[in-house]
């Protein structure tokens, strides 16, 4: 083997998935010759706390220095796993215009400054690959960018963040309370540094936004996309989904209607015969269905050490194949299209609503009214008696437009018959 076949990266992070991809690197390293022409030596790991005892990884590669790899011109390859906007941005835009091939997992940046970073990529004959920051092991960015393009996707539905479906299968399946998943959830180091992002849709909508903007070629940024977290599901919720046949899933999903795309997060209840309802624990899965590749699932870990790093290093392996073959540069994905995103409002769904009601002649017929006025057609109705006695009556409707349905709902709440909305998830259909 040439002494230039080996090729130097830099690993910005040593964390969840930095040490995990340091670990990976060491056991690919007598294979790297077969899988990529060349070997990957990891020259050096930055980090913040030079003092924190990191297993596996030598003391003497550790920086926390960031000059020490942009001036170290035989550093090729640098692999951002630190997360956040800054300084992650700063060092990536630093890395291409040195002309350092770049691999990152880093959704939070994508879902802002993708596109920006591609252009730039993509002018200076870099390649900037990010497989891992959409749904962890699961091939889907490539398939985006690559295998489905013949195809016009009209729907892609995924289950993309492996914490709330890790929280959401404990409670359902174990009867766990949510504090108690999340934990655990955090333990398994499925959890982002701030866990509000997972549990609020935050995660889930960053990755959303990156499939739209693959998908469609249109620039799809974080705060187009609308997301809604888990944290108001109940176990009562969870009690009623499994006596209709459902189970509640945090859903993404992206589309286009009428020429614009439609992108939003939020739980939704999932019929236990669709594919989307048996994918349990960390997993994540995205379905896709397109015009001429129909129906397509992609399923896998969509979060922790390994699974992830999975992701990091096949791309820092494409990368090393690139360098060796002078063929660096090619990455897609830019958005040549300047669709609109549609406002949550303009979108429809079904709904699943829960009401507490007082008994009282006319309470049904009158809820009717107020929704039949709005456009909202009711599709079953069913009525329980709860512990405490009180009446609770739950509504699914048919498709409706989001804002018919907000405008029933702000009426129904100011009804003396009716004390509590209790919950509103949207239904699949
Ligand atoms: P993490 O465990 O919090 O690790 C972050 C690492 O980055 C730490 O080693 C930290 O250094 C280092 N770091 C952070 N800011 C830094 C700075 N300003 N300068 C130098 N080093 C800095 O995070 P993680 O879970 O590994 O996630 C890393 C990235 O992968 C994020 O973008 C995340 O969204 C993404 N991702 C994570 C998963 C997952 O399952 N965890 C899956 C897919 C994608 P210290 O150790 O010194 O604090
Ligand atoms: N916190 C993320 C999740 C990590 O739970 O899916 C993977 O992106």
């Amino acid at each position: 083997m040439k002494k230039d076949n080996v090729i130097k990266a830099a690993l910005l992070g040593a964390g969840t998935v930095g040490s995990g991809v340091y670990a990976l690197s060491g056991m690919l390293e007598d294979e790297m010759i077969q899988k990529a022409g060349g070997k990957l030596e990891i020259k050096k790991v930055l980090v913040r706390d030079m003092t924190k005892k990191r297993d596996g990884i030598p003391q003497n590669v550790l920086t926390d220095k960031w000059d020490e790899i942009l001036n170290d011109d035989e550093i090729q390859l640098v692999i951002e796993v630190m997360g956040g906007i800054e300084p992650a941005k700063t060092y990536i835009t630093q890395a291409i215009l040195a002309g350092k091939q770049v691999v990152t997992a880093n959704k939070d940046l994508l879902a802002e400054h993708g596109q920006e970073l591609l252009s730039m990529a993509e002018e200076r004959d870099v390649d900037l690959q990010f497989e891992a920051a959409v749904a962890g092991a699961i091939p889907i960015i490539r398939p985006l960018k690559q295998n489905m393009t013949a195809s016009l996707l009209t729907e892609i539905m995924g289950i993309v963040n492996g914490t709330t479906n890790y929280i959401l299968t404990k409670m359902a399946e174990e009867g766990m309370g949510y504090e108690e998943a999340l934990e655990k959830a955090t333990e398994l180091g499925y959890a982002e540094a701030d866990p509000t992002a997972d549990v609020e849709g935050y995660d889930a909508g960053r990755k959303m936004a990156i499939m739209a903007s693959l998908a469609y070629n249109s620039e799809v940024v974080f705060s187009d996309v609308y997301t809604e977290g888990i944290t108001k599901i109940t176990a009562e919720d969870m009690y009623y989904a499994k006596e209709f046949g459902y189970v509640i899933k945090l859903v993404g999903i992206a589309k286009v209607d009428d020429g614009k795309i439609e992108v939003k997060v939020h739980p939704m209840l999932i019929p236990n015969h669709h594919p989307l309802a048996s994918v349990r624990d960390s997993f994540n899965a995205v379905f896709l269905h397109g015009d001429a590749c129909d129906d397509a699932m992609f399923m896998g870990r969509g979060a922790g050490k390994m699974p992830t790093a999975s992701a990091v290093m096949g791309d820092a392996i494409t990368v090393v194949r690139n360098i060796l073959h002078d063929n660096c540069g090619w990455n897609g994905g830019l958005a040549y299209k300047k669709m609109p995103v549609k406002k949550i409002e303009e979108t429809k769904s079904r709904f699943f609503l829960r009401l507490r009601v007082s008994e009282r002649p006319g309470t049904l017929a009158n809820i009717a009214s107020v929704m039949g006025n709005n456009d909202v057609m009711i599709d079953q109705v069913y009525s329980k008696y709860t512990k405490d006695g009180a009446q609770e009556l739950v509504i699914t409707t048919g498709f409706v437009l989001e804002q018919d349905f907000n405008n029933a709902l702000m009426i129904l709440s100011g009804m003396s018959a009716i004390k509590e909305v209790c919950g509103r998830i949207r239904v699949y259909g």
